[in-house]
């Protein structure tokens, strides 16, 4: 297969799609690696790495044109929607449950678009968005903390204290992997951390492996209330698979928050859980609502790109390979996780929690693609 790999052209996006260690993978399986000349620079991986394992560098055009399978770190953006068409595979983070307008260029075109974050095993693990969830994660708690010196708006904390001053409290919503690694940088740093969740199940899990070093709390709109009224820094980490994050702190619980506080909305790839929150970019992190500082920048892991590229590739490279190898319907015959990945295909919209979120008919993914069960030779 011609499997390409584009250049990102969002701001401040340094990430790329494949390494040049998972193009000579692919190479070695058979298949012509299409490069955007470029595309790995802002990862530290020059056009001649690629060169150098069998890929060929190409033009923007060429990438777009030529390949079969297409890989993109995110979605495409408006200046790219012309470049969508029938025959394509796209394959790249999509999160179209909170964007119309690219859902519905993408049903237009007819292309088939498969995203990395719907991508869900059978015990409903996501592990796409994992390895960005760990760094975003990480991330949001490093942010937070600098974000609340008081030069930069915040409340002048230091959010560790030191001894004799008390730490500063944290309060994380929703304790998956964003949830769970902004907590353990944030007990690294000192703080004292409490996480809503709504999962006793997980919460029993986190309780096991923090062994009792956060506060773990069942989520409730009263709890989130009092929780984040006592917060130096609030880190919204909820995700309900597919759809708009639900917005959890509304802008009334922002009077009762204390002056300088740091909001992280993580979530706002998703449309983010608090009501005043909207996208910013890593050139403009912040902005302030009634006091309180809004960091929401919508693609965190691509602050560091060379940690997140080689997080990315590793757990995407055994999709690519087998779409590349199989076909995309083969290869979600073989494998449903990657099928739960299909959102888009032939005009169509393949998830059901995207076409509800924007009042479109919803076809299952069976309905277009006959997903016999496939004879091992
Ligand atoms: N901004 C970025 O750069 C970036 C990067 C990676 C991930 N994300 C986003 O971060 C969010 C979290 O991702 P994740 O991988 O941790 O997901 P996850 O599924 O591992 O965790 C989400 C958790 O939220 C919990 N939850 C759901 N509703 C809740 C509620 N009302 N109150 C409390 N908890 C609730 C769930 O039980 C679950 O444990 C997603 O929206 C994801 O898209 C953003």
């Amino acid at each position: 297969m011609r499997v390409g790999v584009a250049r990102e052209i969002k701001t401040d996006e340094y990430r790329v799609a494949l390494t040049p260690a998972g193009a000579r993978e692919l190479v070695q399986h058979g298949h012509d690696v299409l490069v955007e000349t470029t595309a790995g620079d802002g990862s530290s991986f020059p056009d001649a790495d690629y060169e150098r394992v069998g890929a060929r560098v190409v033009s923007a055009d060429d990438v777009w044109e030529q390949s079969e399978l297409l890989l993109k770190v995110k979605e495409p953006v408006e200046p790219e929607y012309g470049r969508l068409r029938e025959g394509l595979v796209l394959f790249t983070y999509l999160h179209i449950a909170a964007d119309e307008p690219l859902t519905r260029a993408l049903a237009d075109s007819g292309i088939a678009a498969v995203a990395y974050e719907t991508v869900e095993t059978d015990d409903r693990r996501l592990p796409l968005l994992a390895p960005m969830s760990e760094i975003a994660g990480r991330l949001a708690a490093q942010a937070g903390a600098y974000f609340l010196e008081k030069p930069l708006g915040g409340r002048g904390l230091l959010l560790g204290g030191v001894p004799g001053v008390a730490p500063g409290h944290v309060t994380v919503i929703g304790g998956g992997i964003v949830g769970y690694n902004s907590a353990i940088i944030a007990l690294g740093l000192g703080a004292q951390v409490t996480i809503l969740e709504r999962s006793i199940d997980r919460m029993r899990h986190l309780d096991e492996i923090l062994s009792g070093r956060v506060s773990l709390v069942m989520s409730s709109s009263l709890q989130v209330e009092e929780s984040v009224a006592e917060a130096d820094l609030v880190i919204g980490a909820v995700l309900i698979p597919g759809a708009r994050a639900p917005k959890l702190v509304t802008r009334p619980m922002l009077a009762d928050m204390k002056r300088g506080a740091v909001i992280v909305d993580v979530a706002i790839d998703q449309g983010g859980c608090f009501e005043t929150s909207r996208p910013t970019t890593h050139t403009n992190p912040v902005y302030e609502v009634d006091g309180v500082t809004h960091y929401c920048v919508a693609n965190m892991p691509g602050g560091v790109p060379i940690t997140s590229t080689l997080a990315l590739t590793n757990a995407t490279l055994p999709y690519v390979e087998a779409i590349a190898d199989h076909g995309l319907e083969q290869a979600v015959a073989r494998d449903p996780a990657l099928g739960r990945g299909v959102n888009v295909l032939d005009g169509k919209i393949t998830y059901e929690a995207v076409a509800e979120a924007h009042g479109l008919e919803y076809t299952p993914l069976d309905d277009l693609l006959p997903l016999a069960p496939v004879r091992e030779v």
